[in-house]
């Protein structure tokens, strides 16, 4: 069949409001043109993430009226367990609130001044965890994943020669290296099996312990079997446990993935950090049974880690971002290429052409997508990643500007997708007209949720 469907139906529904341009005008004063501030109500298609946006199915809604909320020893976590260990075959599996919660207890332990961690691209979260505890964050991509409109089938694989050399270097000071799959910071590229094994084999050879962020491995996994040779004919679940097989370790955001609104885990095979990871759990997420979360929430991940790896689920998934991909590229609007797993990037510098980086294109168009249909993106660009010269305070831009529409799991229909396409394209018409914007005001720290906006007239 040339038509591709949901593979679900749907059983309960969401109203979402229709505004009309004049409020939408209105909501963007009130929130000082920063989408952070939108209320989701009066947002109609709500792109800011996949994160926790996602639905759940009958399956989970019905295993979670079957949670077992004993504080300790519960039902519930050994079948989470189950799960988790099924798919990624680690000794340790400890549940977290979320990804970046599993995050800060592995770098509490093993990140310190004076030494390095790599990875293809490091999160905002993973690198922000790392640095608080002094540690460097390093990113090493492939040359290719740095240019948006390349095609590669594997954007977001590790340079393994860069990664080579850091290692003859300094590999004493490198108590692990990660890789995140898919690449979120670089587009959602994926990763292949070829550059996760080689990467494992590279870190092993200087006895580094290899870690994996695993919150799209499914995505990840679907882009193995469909482009990489040798995976066509086998089945999901033998390609993720392949991958996870050469880490010693992982930090998950089931939030993604885990196809749960909350939730998270680390899971590793070392005794000895296990251990220390769980006296740290302890103190702040729980106890090692839940970490932070109730038991009905471990029976909805150990259901969503199950539905994630079916193949129809996937083939829809990745179609998603694809479809809109090409829709965008027939009409002239320049984005990351190929599309990835779970969102796609605008590449605003080439929407607004006449907007430079210090009036912020992203932002800009961001705005501007609100404004013409109530659509909520999010700005990656010089207001989330710019620097300032410590000397001038002036603002040195991000080297991309982008805007990240992130597809909620299971959410929206076909229909909301093509209305969506309208609005953006409708949107590139506009273009010349869009005038860049100013910040107004700024918080020191993670200025982009929190700062204010407003538009430089002409
Ligand atoms: N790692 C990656 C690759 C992520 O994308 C995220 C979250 C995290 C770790 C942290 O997980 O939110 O559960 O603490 N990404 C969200 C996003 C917030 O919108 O991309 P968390």
């Amino acid at each position: 069949m040339k038509n591709l469907i949901e593979p679900f139906k749907i059983k309960m529904v969401e109203s979402i409001r229709q505004t009309t341009a004049k409020q939408r005008l209105a909501i963007l004063k009130t929130a000082e043109y920063n989408l952070f501030m939108v209320r989701a109500e009066d947002v109609l298609i709500d792109y800011l993430t996949d994160s926790g946006t996602g639905a759940m199915s009958d399956r989970q809604w019905g295993a979670m009226m079957i949670g077992d909320e004993a504080y300790a020893g519960s039902r519930s976590f050994f079948r989470f367990e189950k799960a988790v260990r099924n798919i990624t075959g680690f000794k340790h599996i400890i549940p977290t609130h979320q990804g970046r919660a599993a995050e800060r207890i592995l770098f509490s332990i093993i990140a310190k001044s004076g030494l390095i961690i790599p990875s293809n691209t490091h999160f905002d979260t993973t690198r922000a965890n790392i640095e608080y505890n002094k540690a460097e964050a390093i990113d090493l991509v492939i040359p290719e994943g740095k240019i948006p409109d390349l095609v590669h089938p594997f954007k977001g694989s590790m340079d393994l020669g860069k990664l080579d050399n850091l290692l003859k270097k300094h590999h004493k000071n490198i108590p692990l290296g990660m890789m995140t799959v898919t690449n979120n910071s670089g587009g959602g590229q994926p990763l292949s099996m070829e550059n996760i094994r080689a990467t494992s084999k590279l870190l092993h050879k200087y006895k580094v312990p290899f870690f994996l962020d695993a919150c799209r491995f499914a995505e990840n996994c679907w882009f193995i079997k469909t482009r990489e040779k040798g995976y066509q004919k086998k089945g999901l679940l033998d390609i993720a446990r392949e991958m996870f097989s050469y880490a010693d370790g992982c930090t998950m955001s089931a939030k993604k993935d885990g196809m749960v609104n909350m939730g998270g885990f680390l899971a590793l095979n070392d005794d000895s950090l296990a251990m220390q990871a769980r006296n740290l759990l302890i103190l702040t997420e729980g106890f090692p049974s839940y970490g932070g979360l109730a038991g009905r929430d471990l029976e909805a991940i150990a259901v969503g880690l199950e539905e994630v790896l079916h193949e129809d689920y996937l083939r829809y998934r990745i179609r998603t971002a694809e479809y809109m991909g090409e829709q965008l590229l027939a009409a002239g609007v320049s984005i990351i290429r190929p599309t990835g797993g779970h969102a796609v990037y605008i590449d605003a510098k080439a929407f607004y052409p006449h907007i430079p980086p210090s009036q912020y294109p992203g932002q800009t168009l961001v705005c501007e997508l609100y404004k013409q249909g109530g659509i909520r993106g999010v700005e990656i660009g010089s207001v989330m990643f710019g620097k300032k010269n410590p000397k001038t305070g002036a603002d040195i831009p991000a080297a991309m500007e982008l805007v990240r529409l992130a597809f909620p799991r299971r959410v929206y229909t076909q229909s909301h997708f093509d209305f969506a396409i309208e609005v953006i394209i409708n949107t590139f018409a506009d273009r010349e007209k869009a005038k860049g914007m100013k910040i107004t005001w700024e918080p020191p720290f993670l200025r982009h949720f929190t700062a204010h906006f407003a538009p430089i007239s002409r």
